[in-house]
């Protein structure tokens, strides 16, 4: 690489790092007016407007050890290292995800709690146990599907990850997407479906849609903990999910 390659990439690095805008990945469509964060868990944090999760031109970080993992348990041998934010700090076990790596269908949740963070691996708790049955419903077995997280590591008291955990992060699940290559994705609660769609909507107007992600279909739904507090939104989630079960068929 050269020197001034070698500068441009130190210096986003500093910038992703700081949490500042790495580059001007575009026209502005992101900026829209900021708008307050109502104190619950609606919506993830977010960057600040104009702020991309978009990661620079694949090439300025072709030589990224996380872009050049070959293998998902390549991608989870570097994620068991990370110490790239503050949530490394409190873990007992990194939870990269499981799941077959001919999987046709990528969960993304939020992050793992307290079980995940005991065992290493993604909803095996009370959420976990119903996104098992979720999953069931529509003759998908878990085993058969590659299931994880935006974040690999459990924030503090289950509170949402913060916008510099979620973008240091992030270059590991766009590896296991871009290895795993699914037909679909179906993005659990408005922190997957804010990071995926890099939007600031709400999950409610994000539902009913089919998204993309480099071109991948994304179908957005209730996260199974909100389900497990709001009864009411299963029957949306059941139809969320026989969407996603179509665009698989
Ligand atoms: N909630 C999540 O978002 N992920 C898990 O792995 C478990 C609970
Ligand atoms: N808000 C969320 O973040 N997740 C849900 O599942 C529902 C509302």
């Amino acid at each position: 690489m050269s020197d001034g390659r070698a500068l441009a990439r130190e210096y986003l690095e500093q910038q992703r790092l700081l949490g500042g805008n790495p580059v001007v990945t575009g026209p502005a469509s992101h900026a829209a007016p900021p708008t307050a964060q109502p104190p619950d868990r609606q919506s993830a944090d977010l960057p600040p407007p104009g702020v991309s999760y978009d990661p620079p031109s694949a090439d300025l970080f072709a030589a990224d050890p996380v872009s050049q993992a070959a293998t998902l348990q390549a991608v989870a041998a570097l994620v068991a290292e990370c110490t790239k934010c503050r949530l490394c700090e409190g873990r007992a076990n990194t939870v990269p995800g499981e799941g077959p790596d001919d999987a046709r269908l990528v969960v993304v949740g939020e992050g793992p709690g307290r079980v995940e963070d005991e065992t290493g691996r993604p909803f095996v708790g009370k959420a976990g146990e119903l996104l098992t049955k979720i999953l069931g419903a529509i003759d998908l077995p878990r085993e058969r599907v590659f299931i994880c997280n935006v974040v690999k590591c459990r924030p503090p008291e289950n509170r949402l990850p913060q916008y510099d955990e979620i973008a240091a992060c992030l270059p590991y699940l766009h590896r296991q997407v871009e290895l795993l290559k699914p037909k679909v994705i179906l993005a659990m609660g408005g922190t997957a479906a804010q990071t995926l769609l890099d939007t600031r909507q709400s999950l409610g107007s994000l539902r009913n849609q089919v998204h993309r992600f480099r071109g991948i279909p994304v179908i957005v739904t209730y996260h199974p903990a909100a389900l497990l507090r709001n009864p009411n939104w299963k029957r949306p989630t059941w139809d969320d999910v026989r969407i996603a079960r179509r665009l698989l068929d």
